[in-house]
């Protein structure tokens, strides 16, 4: 969508992965969907390095609509958000962040809470649009195919007609089941700034590995249709819950980062650990996500030995690489070369380990060289070329 917001993939907190829709104030008042949980992540996205880094966005998800008063307004559970939406968008602004809401198209949210049915897709954007809220993720349960075909298109113009610049999150192909003819990704390229392909994230390297199937089994239709302003999303990482392994996490991180897709954090960052925030704040991981070009990697190979290597190409002719094992043994000694990923260039290029920090120098495409890539890990390398072979040197 051309309003000119998420030129790179968008990145931030999103509460559905790890809060759910625990409403119990009473017995969690932590852990509850409320004003309280989403103040204090946002506190800890400005004060522990995240808004700087990009993490910018601080998004509700499900469960927080208390119903619509006697105009037909949308309002927020008067117990869980007393000081209603506008007050925490106030509140994310005023620490440099963006408050993301969530609604559904349709006659109830996924949960059960009112939704928006056609004949209040305008006044719901208008009402975001008075509370100041920066981004819309529109869900679609509860609607059919005919609704949600005529809702999407609405909401986006009702969105540009706030004069408000609001992001705007479709679900809609996830609901369609993703692929074409039954989901127009051309439209959605003019109508949404991102989408949600596929099924819900859940908290485990299965769900990520059938995730990431997914999103590799439909690359040739998929990988073309992301780019500025228009993303592909696989949802949320996982990292700082309970389902990934360290290797995991960083594969999860990696392999988003190589898909152009959006960093949505889905975790307590209350109490992450050192090691999570580590994998979540690489600076070098964070600029390749948020290369200009926009451009969505692919496979580029898939081995026997149940190594894959997915590429994704950078601006300033440099690439990201990511080594990724399925193997279930013992670190696998993978050995390759650039020729052998299809590289073509005379030039000489250095790889810096993403995660390591090392410097591998003096790769040519001929030359060989090895990865030792740990059982559901990565090995990432940001590869540069340093300069071009003159003809007499070759
Ligand atoms: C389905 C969506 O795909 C999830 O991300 C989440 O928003 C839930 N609905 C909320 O009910």
């Amino acid at each position: 969508l051309e309003n000119g917001l998420l030129r790179t993939p968008p990145m931030g907190w999103l509460a559905w992965e790890r809060f759910r829709c625990n409403t119990d104030c009473h017995e969690d008042p932590k852990n509850c969907i409320s004003e309280r949980l989403f103040m204090e992540m946002a506190d800890r996205l400005a004060q522990d390095g995240w808004r700087d880094l990009g993490y910018t966005y601080l998004n509700i998800d499900d469960c927080w609509i208390g119903g619509r008063d006697d105009k037909g307004h949308l309002v927020p559970d008067p117990k869980r958000f007393p000081r209603g939406i506008a007050f925490l968008a106030d509140y994310a602004h005023s620490l440099g962040l963006q408050l993301g809401i969530y609604e559904d198209l349709g006659n109830f949210t996924c949960m059960g809470y009112p939704g928006t049915t056609l004949d209040k897709v305008f006044q719901d954007a208008q009402t975001f649009a008075e509370w100041k809220v920066d981004m819309l993720k529109l869900d679609g349960c509860f609607s059919t195919s005919e609704e949600k075909a005529k809702g999407y298109p609405m909401m986006a113009a009702a969105l540009n007609a706030t004069g408000r610049p609001i992001a705007f999150s479709c679900s809609w192909p996830a609901y369609e089941g993703g692929l074409p003819p039954e989901v127009n990704y051309s439209l959605l390229t003019d109508i949404c700034n991102l989408w949600r392909n596929y099924d819900d994230i859940q908290d485990s390297w299965s769900s990520v590995l059938s995730v990431l199937d997914w999103f590799v089994d439909h690359q040739d239709i998929l990988q073309p249709v992301a780019g500025p302003g228009h993303w592909n999303d696989p949802d949320m990482l996982l990292i700082g819950n309970f389902g990934l392994s360290f290797e995991q996490a960083r594969a999860q991180m990696a392999l988003w980062t190589v898909l152009a897709a959006p960093l949505f954090m889905s975790t307590d960052l209350r109490t992450i650990s050192a090691q999570n925030v580590d994998i979540l704040q690489n600076p070098l991981m964070i600029k390749i996500n948020q290369d200009p070009l926009g451009i969505q990697g692919r496979r580029i190979l898939k081995e026997k030995s149940h190594i894959e290597v997915f590429l994704r190409p950078l601006a300033s002719e440099t690439c990201a690489l990511v080594f990724f094992s399925r193997r279930t043994d013992m670190p696998y000694r993978f050995r390759s070369s650039l020729a052998q990923l299809n590289f073509t260039s005379s030039s000489v290029y250095e790889a810096q380990d993403v995660y390591t920090g090392n410097v591998i120098s003096g790769l040519r495409a001929e030359t060989n060289f090895t990865v030792v890539i740990n059982p559901s890990g990565v090995v990432m390398w940001y590869l540069y070329p340093v300069k071009k072979l003159e003809t007499s040197q070759q």
